[in-house]
């Protein structure tokens, strides 16, 4: 076991826990948020997905060792009401069917339009190409991120 001070969402969360564990379980067994989703478990998916310094990550595959300092994101800290630009969007496209894969899509298109404001097709595929949806709402993501000023 190690001790963590981890940098969630704005605040400082202390963990005492074995240093191989995923960040994912950190977050949702420890933390109690289970807004992040496990899916595959390898880095397969996209469910988990979360920002580490403004870039998503795969918390399934990051130890919570390898955070550091870097400030960790989650769903429940990418807006307080859930009024974030693509939050609104995914809404107004009534984009979520089942719902399992949304909080990795939300954190993957948010992480691109930060980086990325206008983006093309290309590049909406090319960025969301690692999240998988059962539900094949593909079409409706990309309509919502297009749609975003
Ligand atoms: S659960 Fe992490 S990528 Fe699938
Ligand atoms: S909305 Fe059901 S898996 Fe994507």
């Amino acid at each position: 076991m190690a001790k963590y001070n981890l940098k969630i969402n704005g605040k400082t969360r202390a963990v005492d826990i074995d240093p191989s564990t995923p960040m994912l379980w950190v977050l949702r067994d420890t933390l109690n948020m289970p807004g992040t989703k496990f899916g595959c478990g390898m880095a397969q998916c996209g469910a988990c997905t979360v920002h580490l310094d403004g870039t998503a990550v795969r918390s399934c595959s990051l130890p919570v060792s390898a955070v550091g300092k870097a400030a960790i994101t989650t769903i429940e800290g990418l807006s307080e009401n859930g009024t974030h630009p693509v939050q609104k969007a995914w809404l107004e496209h009534d984009v979520a069917q089942c719902g399992y894969c949304q909080t990795g899509q939300i954190m993957t298109a948010a992480a691109l339009l930060k980086d990325n404001p206008k983006p093309t097709d290309e590049d909406i595929d090319n960025a969301m190409s690692g999240n998988i949806c059962r539900c094949g709402t593909y079409l409706r993501i990309k309509e919502a991120i297009k749609s975003i000023k």
